[in-house]
C-alpha cells in the first residue's frame, strides 16, 4: 500500500495519503437543508481519509432535488457547516464541500414551498424520485432558465464557493456528472438551447466552464475541483451520438486546463451509452495537469496498483467508506472491510451513519 498511502498535494491543499473519501448523498440533513451534529460525527469519524468530499450540497433553494439533503446558500447556513469542518480539522483531516445543482432531477415535494424545478431545456427526466410526504413520484417538469438566469446560477456556485470557505471548507469540488445541471448542460439531448449557452459544442460546455471560473475566482484553483464520468448515462442523461461524449469533454478539458484545477475527479465507468467506447482516465490524464482522483469499484489493492502505475494520483472510495470508517488504517494493516446496509442509506437518524454500520 505505499503508494496509496504515501503523502501528495491536490493544488494548495497537502495531504498525507490518497484515500479520498467521494461524496455521498445520506439524507442526514435537517428537511429545511441545514447540517446537523449527526453529519459532524459522521464526517469527524472519517478524518484520517487524505481528503473527504462531502455530499453533495445545493447552492441554493432551487438546486435541491432529494429530501433531508444540504443547501449552502447564505450566512444562516454557516454554523452547521462550521461544526462539520471543525470535528473534520479535529481529528487533522481535510475536507472540500461538493457543489450540486440537481436542476430537473428534482421533486417540489422535496423542497421549501413554491420553490421551482430549473433545466437548460423544458424537458422532463424519465424516472422516480423518492420524496417523504409522497412516496415515490415522478421528477417535476422542469422550466427551462433564460439566458439571465443561467448567469445567475453561475453566481450561485460563486457565492457557495465563499461561503464554502467562511465555513471552513479547504476547497470545493463541482459536481459535474450523474444527470445534474452541470451534465444537463453538457448533453446533447438535454439541452436544445439555441442561445450562447446551447447549440454548438461551445455553447454547450459554456456553463460548466463559467461556473469553474466563477469557483477558481473566488477561492482559488488550488482549492477548486471537478467531477465527471463522460458517457454516464445517470437520471436519463442522452447524447445524440456516442460520438458527442468524447467531443464534448475533451472541449470541456480544454477549456478549462488553463484554469490549472487542483484536481479533476474521474469516475472511470460510463456503461450504459451505446457504442460508447472511451477510456476516461485516459483522457483526464492527457488533458488534466494537476492531481487525478479515480473512482469506482477499487479495493485498497487495486487502489494502490493504479497510482503505482501512473493512472492516477490518488484513488476514491465511496461504499467502503460506509462501514469502515477507519478504512485508511485498515489497508495500512491489511484488515478485512465490514460489510455496509444498503437498508439505512438515506434513512433519518444515526441508524447505519454513525451507529450500527455493518450489516
Ligand atoms: C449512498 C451513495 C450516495 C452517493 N451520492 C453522491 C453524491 O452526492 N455526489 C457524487 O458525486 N456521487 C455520489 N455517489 C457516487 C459515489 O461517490 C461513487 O462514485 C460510487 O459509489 C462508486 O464508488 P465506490 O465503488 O467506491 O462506491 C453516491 C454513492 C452512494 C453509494
Amino acid at each position: 500500500m505505499d503508494a496509496l498511502l504515501s503523502p501528495g498535494r491536490f493544488g494548495d491543499i497537502e495531504v498525507p495519503n490518497r484515500v479520498v473519501m467521494a461524496p455521498m448523498t445520506r439524507s442526514r440533513a435537517t428537511v429545511a437543508g441545514d447540517a446537523t451534529e449527526l453529519m459532524a460525527a459522521h464526517y469527524g469519524a472519517r478524518a484520517t481519509a487524505g481528503l473527504i468530499v462531502t455530499e453533495g450540497i445545493a447552492p441554493s433553494e432551487v438546486g435541491k432535488g432529494y429530501c433531508r439533503t444540504p443547501v449552502l446558500d447564505g450566512p444562516q447556513r454557516l454554523d452547521g457547516w462550521r461544526r462539520v469542518t471543525d470535528a473534520v480539522h479535529a481529528g487533522g483531516g481535510r475536507i472540500v464541500a461538493q457543489a450540486m445543482h440537481c436542476g430537473r432531477v428534482a421533486h417540489a415535494a422535496n423542497k421549501a414551498p413554491g420553490v421551482e424545478t430549473v433545466a437548460p431545456s423544458a424537458i422532463r427526466a424519465e424516472g422516480d424520485m423518492y420524496t417523504d410526504a409522497e412516496g415515490m413520484q415522478p421528477f417535476d417538469d422542469p422550466r427551462a432558465l433564460t439566458t439571465d438566469e443561467v448567469r445567475s446560477v453561475v453566481d450561485e456556485y460563486r457565492r457557495f464557493a465563499a461561503l464554502a470557505m467562511d465555513a471552513g471548507f479547504d476547497g470545493v469540488e463541482v459536481h459535474g456528472t450523474s444527470g445534474y445541471l452541470p451534465a444537463q448542460f453538457l448533453c446533447t439531448g438535454t439541452n436544445l438551447r439555441t442561445d450562447t449557452y446551447g447549440g454548438t459544442v461551445e455553447g454547450r460546455i459554456r456553463f460548466p466552464v463559467e461556473v469553474l471560473e466563477a469557483v477558481a475566482g473566488e477561492i482559488g484553483a488550488g482549492r477548486t475541483g471537478l467531477r465527471i464520468c463522460p458517457g454516464n448515462p445517470f437520471n436519463d442523461l442522452v447524447d445524440e451520438r456516442p460520438g458527442d461524449v468524447e467531443e464534448t469533454f475533451r472541449a470541456l478539458l480544454t477549456a478549462i486546463r488553463p484554469l490549472g484545477l487542483a484536481w479533476l475527479h474521474v469516475i472511470r465507468r460510463h456503461e450504459g451509452t451505446p457504442g460508447l467506447v472511451l477510456d476516461n482516465l485516459a483522457m483526464a490524464r492527457e488533458l488534466h495537469d494537476g492531481m487525478l482522483i479515480a473512482n469506482d469499484s477499487y479495493d485498497g489493492s487495486s487502489a494502490d496498483a493504479a497510482i503505482a502505475a501512473g493512472e492516477c494520483g490518488a484513488v476514491s472510495f465511496a461504499r467502503h467508506f460506509l462501514a469502515n470508517p477507519d478504512l485508511v488504517d485498515r489497508f495500512g494493516a491489511g484488515t478485512a472491510l465490514e460489510r455496509f446496509d444498503a437498508r439505512t442509506l438515506y434513512t433519518p437518524g444515526p441508524e447505519g451513519y454513525t451507529v450500527n454500520l455493518a450489516r
